[in-house]
This record gives C-alpha cells, sequence and structure tokens, in this order.
C-alpha cells in the first residue's frame, strides 16, 4: 500500500531477512541499504561510496549478490534478503566466515560484510559454472583459480588492501 503526503511517499513491503519475515514501511526513495540499516537496524551491511562503486554494502539478493545501495527498497517487495548477520548458522560459521578467519582477510573490517557476501555469491556463480569477464573456455567449469577470483571480487574494493587474505579466504572456501 503507497501513501503519503506531497514529498513524501511512504509504502509497505514485506521482505523475508536472514529467513525471518519482515513487514516495512519504507520511503519509496530510499535504498534497501538504508531500510536494512537504519528500518531494520542490520548495520553488517556497510556504506562506503552510497553508489555501487565499492562493494561494502554487498547483500545476497533472491539468492544473487547485489549493491543494497543501488536496489530501491520499493521495488524488492517480496524478495529474499541475506546480510553478513544470516551468513552463519547459529554460531557455526559459514565456511566463507572460517576461511576469512583463518587466512587473516581482514584488517579495520569495514569493507568485510561486504567481501563475505559477495564471496558466498562467488561460489555460488561458480559452482554453477557461471563464467566471469576472465574465463578464457566459456564453455567448460570456469576454475576458481586467482584470476578468477581477483576477477569475480573486483566489486569488493578494501580500504586496508587486504586483497591477500581475501583471495585465500576465496581460494580456501572453494575447496
Ligand atoms: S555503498 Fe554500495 S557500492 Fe559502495
Ligand atoms: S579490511 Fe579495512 S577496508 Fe577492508
Amino acid at each position: 500500500m503507497v501513501s503519503g503526503g506531497a514529498s513524501v511517499v511512504r509504502a509497505n513491503i514485506v521482505l523475508t531477512v536472514n529467513g525471518s519475515l519482515r513487514r516495512l514501511t519504507v520511503d519509496t526513495r530510499a535504498s534497501l541499504l538504508d531500510a536494512l540499516r537504519e528500518t531494520l537496524g542490520l548495520t553488517g551491511a556497510k556504506k562506503g561510496c552510497d553508489h555501487g562503486q565499492c562493494g561494502a554494502c554487498t547483500v545476497l539478493l533472491d539468492g544473487r549478490r547485489a549493491n543494497a545501495c543501488l536496489a530501491l527498497a520499493v521495488a524488492q517487495d517480496g524478495s529474499d534478503v541475506v546480510t553478513v548477520e544470516g551468513l552463519a548458522d547459529g554460531e557455526r560459521l559459514s565456511p566463507v566466515q572460517e576461511a576469512f578467519l583463518a587466512q587473516d582477510g581482514y584488517q579495520c573490517g569495514y569493507c568485510t560484510p561486504g567481501q563475505l557476501c559477495s564471496a558466498t555469491g562467488v561460489l555460488r556463480e561458480a559452482a554453477r559454472g557461471w563464467p566471469s569477464a576472465v574465463t578464457e573456455d566459456v564453455a567448460s567449469e570456469p576454475p576458481l583459480d586467482d584470476a578468477e577470483i581477483r576477477e569475480r571480487m573486483s566489486g569488493n574494493l578494501c580500504r586496508c588492501g587486504a586483497y591477500q587474505g581475501i583471495v585465500a579466504a576465496v581460494r580456501e572456501a572453494a575447496r
């Protein structure tokens, strides 16, 4: 349902967020990132650039990684959203989270939620055989080597330069 005065229009939407049904009222101009952080209090997804350039806001939207700062919340009505808060199974970290810990894939950790969600998406994409821009033979299952990992994770910037550990972590999680 859409409601509002002359300047602000709000809409009621329903999202499944980290497995829970959430009903929320959003400004129709609000991004999914702002809805997650400001309305639902899920501050794991970070706002780095707010322009789709850094990947800090990456979440899994209907199973695929997406920049939450570029997605209008109202347009996601009925969608399934997984944020970094939903990657672990209770106290048990996901394989990607475990690998980031083991391989020192972070320093300040600001980019880490986005890196973790993106890496989770990368593993799914590779498992489905989806090629990247550097895949030489698009007809065969792409190997998740370092070149593939760097290309597929290239939308996620790290100001601390923790890339060596991040690549090692994705490689480990892919095994
Ligand atoms: S905050 Fe979304 S890409 Fe930078
Ligand atoms: S660990 Fe600091 S920005 Fe990536």
